[in-house]
C-alpha cells in the first residue's frame, strides 16, 4: 500500500514538472516533436538537395511530398508522421516556424 502511495506521490510530482511543456504545446505537438522535425527536415532532407522550408510548399503539397520523399530519406512511417504535423504546426504558426533553422 505503502508502494502505492509512493507511486502515486512521484507520478504526480513527474506530471507537475511536465505541465509546463504541455502548456506550451501547439495542437498535439510537444517542443521535443518540433525540435526532432527539424533535425529530420534539415539532416534527411537535406542529404541530396537544400532542406526545403515548410513555406516553400502548400499544406495542400505536404503529405504527398513527404510520402514520396521520406522512403528515400529512409525515414519511418511514424517520422513522416510527424513531419506532416509539423508542416501543419508551421504553417498555424508561422512567425515562430516559418524558418527550419535551429
Ligand atoms: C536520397 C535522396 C533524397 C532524399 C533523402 C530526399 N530527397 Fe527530395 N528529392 C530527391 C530527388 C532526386 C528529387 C527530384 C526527383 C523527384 O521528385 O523524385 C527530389 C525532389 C524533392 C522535392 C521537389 C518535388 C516536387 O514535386 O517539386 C521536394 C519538395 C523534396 N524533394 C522534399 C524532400 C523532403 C521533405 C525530404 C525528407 C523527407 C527529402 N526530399 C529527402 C532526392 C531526395
Amino acid at each position: 500500500m505503502k508502494l502505492i502511495l509512493q507511486a502515486f506521490v512521484s507520478l504526480s510530482i513527474i506530471v507537475f514538472l511536465m505541465a509546463p511543456c504541455w502548456a506550451t504545446k501547439t495542437d498535439d505537438l510537444t517542443p521535443t516533436q518540433i525540435h526532432r522535425a527539424k533535425v529530420l527536415l534539415e539532416g534527411r532532407c537535406g542529404m541530396c538537395h537544400a532542406a526545403p522550408k515548410p513555406k516553400d510548399y502548400t499544406l495542400q503539397e505536404w503529405p504527398g511530398i513527404i510520402n514520396h520523399m521520406g522512403p528515400k530519406a529512409g525515414l519511418r512511417q511514424s517520422e513522416m508522421d510527424l513531419l506532416v504535423k509539423y508542416m501543419e504546426y508551421s504553417f498555424k504558426n508561422h512567425q515562430k516556424a516559418g524558418s527550419t533553422s535551429q
